[in-house]
């Protein structure tokens, strides 16, 4: 296969934290800009350190890279730099995920980081024709007094929101103990997604559609040890946000060639392909398009198809959404022709 086929097909992010697209380089940078210092001074002794066994042995890491965020400034450097890079592997449209209380914890307001972020994706919409929107994630690990404190917090900031979702350590955080702050977030308007069934079971994807109201499901891969739930999501076309590399890099998978991933697509699944945390799994979306091509044998009709689904699977208005799927047909013809 033509390696750069699943690089340039046009496609939407849907499962991208962006403390997650910190790379070395800039983590040494702002850590200069804001007189901080690093244990790992490095770029090459920050890269070895991101060996990870397990989800948690992956985000003790994270939480720690995201200390050398502090100003707007910062978060707008960030995702400036993740979009470039998204639009480069053809990204059109992301919607991103960030973690408030990470940052508010650390006494970085909330406002400052929600600034950083839509001025970012304000400039890409400006210079390179993309959209982006936010949707804030609590942190599971953390009192679910915490994460009712934070959407109240984000209230004042909820036409530059549109969703919320759950993440860090899964297994022993149920989606269900957060039922209270999800049906407040839906009741202020935020639409409901939730990693679910990334370490943890079936049981936990099942909490985050029919307790939380989830319209998304982030991983979502140990779905696949459940008939039923495998019925329910395909018959509901409740979309499954797939992160391949993440995946491989955080030994959720033994290896690329035993992802669930073309089973999920066989049983009819609304299945898009992200990259997670980019900076620290190996590769950006493109890159993961690139991987499953190659080590799952899909054909391009196939990552074109998931590439459709993406978009499908936004929260994008009708409008931009058909107008993005047309330039997947356009990709498409050009690359037959
Ligand atoms: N799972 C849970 N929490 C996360 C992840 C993930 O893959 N990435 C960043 N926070
Ligand atoms: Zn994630």
């Amino acid at each position: 296969m033509d390696d750069r086929f699943g690089m340039t097909l046009p496609k939407a992010e849907l499962h991208l934290h962006i403390e997650g697209t910190l790379e070395p380089e800039l983590m040494i940078a702002l850590a200069s800009r804001n007189g901080i210092d690093l244990p790992l001074s490095s770029v090459d002794a920050v890269r070895q350190a991101y060996e990870f066994t397990n989800l948690q042995s992956f985000l003790d890491i994270y939480y720690r890279g995201t200390e050398v965020l502090r100003t707007a400034e910062d978060f707008s450097d960030l995702a400036a730099a993740y979009l470039r890079t998204a639009h480069a592997q053809g990204v059109r449209h992301v919607e991103m995920f960030f973690d408030p209380q990470t940052h508010t914890s650390r006494g970085v307001p909330m406002g400052a980081v929600i600034d950083g972020l839509t001025a970012a994706i304000a400039e890409a919409e400006a210079s390179l024709g993309m959209s982006g929107a936010l949707i804030m994630c609590f942190l599971r690990h953390l009192p679910v007094a915490h994460a009712m404190e934070t959407l109240e917090a984000a209230l004042p900031h909820a036409d530059r929101i549109i969703g919320v979702g759950l993440d860090s350590s899964e297994v022993g955080y149920p989606p269900s103990m957060f039922v209270e702050v999800y049906r407040r977030a839906v009741a202020e308007g935020f639409v409901p997604v939730a990693h679910a069934g990334e370490e943890g079971p079936p049981e936990y994807v099942w909490e985050a559609i029919d307790v939380l109201g989830a319209r998304r499901i982030d991983h979502g891969i140990r779905s696949m040890e459940d008939p039923a739930l495998v019925r329910r999501l395909a018959a509901d076309g409740i979309p499954v946000t797939v992160c391949p590399l993440s995946n491989v890099r955080l030994q959720v998978v033994d290896r690329l060639t035993a992802h669930p991933l073309p089973a999920m697509l066989d049983a009819g699944l609304s299945v898009s392909i992200n990259s997670d945390d980019p900076a620290y799994f190996g590769g950006y979306i493109g890159d993961n398009y690139t991987a499953v091509g190659a080590e799952l044998g899909l054909d391009r009709a196939t990552l074109a198809e998931i590439a459709r689904q993406s978009f499908r699977s936004s929260f994008l208005p009708q409008r931009r959404r058909d107008a993005l799927l047309a330039e997947v047909d356009a990709a498409v013809d050009g690359d037959a022709s």
